[in-house]
């Protein structure tokens, strides 16, 4: 058993599990912040409304599931730039009981795409294409991930579970600063596109600021369509019609045969052990799984615990690390169904020993003696939330519509954004660019693929139990994130609060250079250049949103931190039973 993670809340009435649980708690009695403590669950989470939403469930019987399906629904509905029912994403559950799952609700390439997909006349890659509209639209998978999730794993009725949204959208959201500023930044992109342009914009074409109400009926009409009729609304009926319709009308590949054809696959869970804890993560087509067992595998021998913490030469270690594993993840994979991904074999000493024996202590190594260059990390907007209920079932779920507010599409009718996923696959064969993109075979578009996804939640259980509960967003910069933290809470023991808090580096192999968040302070960026890396500020403010849950198995007691490098939220249930 490892050290107690999380405090003991403030004493409190021991809040069994009654009937009077079920009784609605009102968001005044939720208990909430940046961080919350609670015996009852918890969720964090990258908005308020839609973590109070999460915490109303559980408060009324709700288990974790049930709560991360309300949760993405309402995010849909109020944080629109990744919150989504046009993307699609992954859920790693696991159950008190032990059984764990990984639910890739992953968008598909529709059946007529192929690998020249984002390329013009000439052979270039067209990046408005790849950004923009309705090529990059890959079938979403959302919908048929949280039907499924529930369909195994829920206790409520799921249409109770998408009320909450459906509400939110019909009556209207006061609109806070955060989406204020991405309407701003995005207007004219959304402005290309008639649906877009009305549900996010005024009639002249300015974004809704900070404070007015944003009312999405559409949506609120696809969300009760969906509510009433499940996973076939939105795949086989009048939702699937109109995103068809849009489609075709602009000579996109994706078609009504595509919609009716998507499955989320629920596969199993990729686990590996360190220091005596479990970590559990998703399989390909999410690369972050391997990438991060990789790196744990990498670093375990150099003992970094004696270290104490992310010392520079921790951080050299583990941007040594990365490096590799990066070079791997382009190299090898890929969509599982698609081609053969030899996972084993990634995580195997035959391959990592001789990976290890090539990483100096003393000194940084070049990023081209170990295969073809990658291309560069993206910005937003994907999101992360992690939930844990009172039995100690949890909840890691990340997803995306890929760039922030997706391809700006919205499909006529349907009030919500559709994904540009389909551009995270390699654009060209055989093209790969020491500062740009990358044409490696296992990640080429192909009709029916889902494109690699560095996208990585992450459970750790000890004994069984679950401890922490852990992701981010931030392309592929969420690897080094989600790993960075994981190994924080691992390794050196650092309670939640700070190992989310510690500025976070990122080296993604190619471009070879060693990124860091303005907070890593001047000394240790000079350490870390005396070790001859080419140490450079990321080019956005922070890395990643990592709203994370940290729990007590002893005790139960969870500890939901929300990662305040955004507004996010963590909210629990009212600690007492209210009175009938
Ligand atoms: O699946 C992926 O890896 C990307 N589509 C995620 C994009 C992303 O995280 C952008 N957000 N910050």
């Amino acid at each position: 058993m490892g050290p107690a993670l999380v405090a003991a809340p403030a004493p409190q009435a021991a809040a069994a599990p009654t009937a009077e649980a079920a009784a609605p708690a009102t968001q005044a009695t939720l208990r909430g912040g940046r961080e919350v403590t609670s015996r009852r669950g918890a969720v964090a989470c990258v908005e308020r409304r839609a973590a109070e939403i999460g915490a109303a469930v559980l408060a009324r019987g709700g288990n974790a599931i049930d709560a991360a399906v309300a949760v993405a629904f309402a995010l849909a509905v109020t944080y629109p730039e990744a919150g989504n029912l046009g993307g699609g994403g992954f859920m790693l559950v696991a159950l008190s009981d032990g059984r764990t799952a990984a639910i890739d609700y992953r968008e598909t390439a529709p059946r007529r795409v192929d690998e020249a997909l984002f390329l013009d006349a000439r052979g270039a890659v067209d990046q408005e294409r790849r950004a923009f509209g309705h090529h990059a639209v890959g079938v979403p998978g959302t919908v048929a991930g949280l039907v499924e999730a529930h369909r195994r794993f829920g206790t409520l009725p799921f249409a109770a579970l998408v009320e909450p949204a459906q509400r939110l959208a019909e009556e209207g959201i006061v609109v806070q600063p955060a989406l204020a500023a991405g309407l701003a930044e995005h207007a004219r992109d959304l402005a290309r596109f008639p649906a877009s342009a009305a549900q996010f914009l005024h009639a002249d074409g300015t974004p809704y600021e900070a404070g007015e109400r944003l009312v999405q009926r559409d949506l609120a009409q696809s969300l009760r369509a969906i509510a009433e009729g499940g996973a076939a609304a939105f795949y086989d009926g009048a939702i699937a019609t109109l995103i068809a319709a849009e489609m075709e009308r602009a000579g996109a590949p994706l078609d009504a045969r595509d919609l009716a054809a998507y499955r989320p696959i629920v596969r199993d869970v990729l686990t590996v052990r360190h220091r005596g804890a479990e970590l559990l993560l998703m399989p390909p087509p999410s690369s972050g799984g391997v990438a991060l067992a990789q790196m744990v595998a990498l670093l375990a021998p150099f003992d970094l615990r004696r270290e104490g913490g992310f010392t520079p030469r921790a951080r050299h270690l583990f941007a040594e690390a990365s490096r590799r594993a990066f070079a791997d993840r382009a190299s090898w994979l890929g969509d599982p169904e698609a081609s053969a991904i030899p996972v084993a074999r990634l995580l195997d000493e035959s391959h990592l020993a001789p990976l290890r024996a090539t990483i100096d202590p003393q000194r940084a190594s070049r990023s081209d003696a170990f295969g073809p260059p990658l291309a560069e990390p993206r910005g937003s907007s994907t999101t992360h939330f992690s939930i844990v209920d009172a039995a100690g079932n949890a909840v890691a779920n990340t997803y995306t519509l890929e760039e922030r507010f997706g391809g700006k599409l919205v499909a006529p009718g349907t009030g919500f954004l559709l994904n540009n996923e389909l551009q995270d696959f390699n654009p060209q064969r055989g093209v790969t660019t020491r500062d740009g993109q990358i044409g490696t075979e296992p990640n080429l578009a192909r009709g029916g693929r889902r494109p690699l996804s560095s996208m990585t939640p992450c459970i750790v259980r000890r004994d069984g139990a679950v401890v922490l509960v852990t992701g981010s967003p931030g392309g592929r910069t969420i690897i080094s994130t989600v790993t960075q933290i994981v190994f924080d809470v691992v390794e050196f023991e650092t309670p939640l609060p700070q190992a989310i808090a510690r500025p976070r580096q990122h080296h993604g192999w190619f471009p070879d250079a060693l990124r860091h968040e303005a907070a890593l302070d001047e000394a240790t960026r000079a350490a870390l250049a005396a070790y001859g890396h080419v140490v450079e500020p990321a080019k956005q403010r922070w890395q990643g949103d990592a709203h994370s849950i940290a729990r007590d198995p002893a005790s139960g007691v969870v500890q939901a931190v929300a990662d305040d490098r955004v507004e996010g939220w963590a909210a629990a249930p009212p600690d007492e039973v209210p009175p009938r």
